[in-house]
């Protein structure tokens, strides 16, 4: 199988990058959204393409000392390949060498595939935002990474 090729978005990514979080969120980000991140910067998102297609993106924000994991998606039929991890594992080894020691996400208390990804990559679950989203009341629970100095990729 063709590797993912990880690249930093950019303002030709965002119609396909919005077409995915259509597909895969339930409060999805505008295209405005996107176009904010890039004028940012504390802000490092990354999309992965497999020849000519965009198949997933990730980003997160760096504050200080803190990764927060702000989102991930990967295409309807790519998923399940381990694209989704090698995007996150991308995120945190850049924002290791950033000098981030440690980092966080919330992410939906139904989500299981993504409660799964990031379990995987050693986030533990530490609390929980109570009717946190808006669309339907879920609560969010809370994940943090707290070692990120000396963590390393999961092996597959
Ligand atoms: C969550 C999401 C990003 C996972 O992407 P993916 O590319 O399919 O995930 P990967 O193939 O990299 O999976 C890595 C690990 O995550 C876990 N995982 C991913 N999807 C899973 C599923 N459907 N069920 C159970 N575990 C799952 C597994 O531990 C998997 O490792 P394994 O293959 O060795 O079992 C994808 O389902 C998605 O885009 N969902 C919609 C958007 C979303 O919910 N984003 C997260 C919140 S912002």
């Amino acid at each position: 199988m063709a590797a993912l090729r990880i690249s930093s978005l950019e303002e030709r990514h965002l119609t396909e990058v919005v077409t995915i979080e259509n597909a895969a969120q339930t409060c999805p980000w505008s295209e405005q959204s996107f176009r904010n991140e890039l004028a940012q910067d504390h802000g490092i998102f990354i999309v992965g393409e497999l020849g000519q297609e965009l198949i997933g993106f990730a980003g997160q924000w760096i504050m200080i000392d803190e990764a927060h994991i702000i989102t991930v998606a990967i295409k309807d039929s790519y998923r399940r390949q381990g694209h989704a991890e090698t995007l996150i594992n991308e995120l945190l080894l850049r924002a290791k060498d950033q000098g981030a020691t440690c980092a966080t996400l919330e992410v939906r208390a139904g989500n299981a595939p993504a409660i799964a990804l990031y379990e995987k990559l050693g986030f533990q679950t530490t609390g929980k935002r109570k009717n946190y989203y808006p669309d339907n009341k879920e609560d969010a629970l809370i994940m943090w990474l707290y070692d990120l100095k000396s963590w390393t990729p999961p092996k597959s």
